[in-house]
């Protein structure tokens, strides 16, 4: 099974958006893909379950060991595609995750989804790389990072994708699988010229060909609680994403162990 992290330092820039179509992409492959919700606000769960303030989830198992994960497990009516959402998560708002205990929580949650024959696990994380999200970083193969095509935010994205490498000293696993521009507009100057200004900054295996486009259809799929891809008009979408997918799939290689500056 392969683990992709969703992670940003900033908010709002698309990770939710992106885990679950990327989700839908692999399932639609055939892939059997279970879509983890680790952002206390609960994101993934109020975009495609409407129940999702009842449901036990990620939290109520990283904080009790008898929470099975099996039961947690949401079907969808995509037989390949399951979630969990991010449950009740007091105590973490509260105090934050204890680093080891929760970490060992995390690697047993993952090897329980590995043995129910999941292929993929993608997993929507809260901004920021600090808590819960630490812990998944530190038990994922890879991780992938949403950056929207805009002038702010561009220059900040090497010291995070550092920072990402630097995880690897305690998950040598941890592949960082690049930034992936979002809500790119093509009519707009500034967002193309944002786009080439990150892609500029960064080593050219760092940032994925395929980008996401600003689509209304986005917000549309996401306050009917769909991935993008089963809505009518959603075909060229579901096609970025597919892209997306393959890109992903080329790239989760065997690491090798040198040492990554991502600064040019
Ligand atoms: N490609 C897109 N085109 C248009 N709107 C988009 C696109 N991607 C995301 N959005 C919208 O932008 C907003 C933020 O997206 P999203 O919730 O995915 O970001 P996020 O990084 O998960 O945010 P947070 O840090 O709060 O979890 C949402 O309203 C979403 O519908
Ligand atoms: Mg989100």
């Amino acid at each position: 099974m392969i683990t992709l992290a969703i992670t940003s330092q900033k908010g709002g820039v698309g990770k939710t958006t992106l885990a679950i179509n990327l989700a839908h992409a692999f399932a639609n492959s055939g892939k059997r893909t279970l879509l983890v919700d680790s952002d206390p606000q609960g994101s993934v769960g109020l975009s495609l379950t409407r129940q999702s303030r009842h449901l036990s989830g990620f939290y109520d198992m990283l904080g009790n060991p008898a929470v099975s994960t099996e039961k947690i497990i949401v079907p969808t009516r995509m037989p390949t595609l399951s979630l969990i959402a991010s449950g009740h998560s007091s105590a973490y708002e509260l105090g934050g995750g204890s680093m080891g205990v929760t970490l060992h929580r995390v690697r047993c949650f993952l090897a329980e989804v590995e043995a129910l024959e999941y292929d993929v696990c993608i997993i929507d994380t809260a901004a920021g790389l600090f808590g819960a999200t630490a812990d998944v970083l530190s038990a994922s193969n890879g991780v992938i990072v949403p950056q929207q095509a805009e002038p702010l935010g561009v220059r900040s994205v090497p010291k995070m994708l550092e920072a990402l490498a630097r995880m690897r000293v305690v998950n040598p696993e941890l592949q960082v699988l690049g930034v992936v521009l979002t809500m790119v507009k093509e009519d707009l100057p500034e967002s193309l010229e944002s786009a080439a200004a990150l892609r500029n900054l960064l080593p050219s295996e760092m940032v994925m060909n395929t980008v996401i486009p600003r689509d209304d259809l986005y917000v549309r799929a996401s306050a009917r609680g769909l991935p993008v891809g089963v809505m009518e008009e959603g075909a060229e979408s579901l096609m970025t994403f597919e892209s997306l997918r393959s890109e992903l799939e080329q790239r989760i290689v065997p690491r090798t162990s040198e040492t990554v500056n991502y600064a040019k």
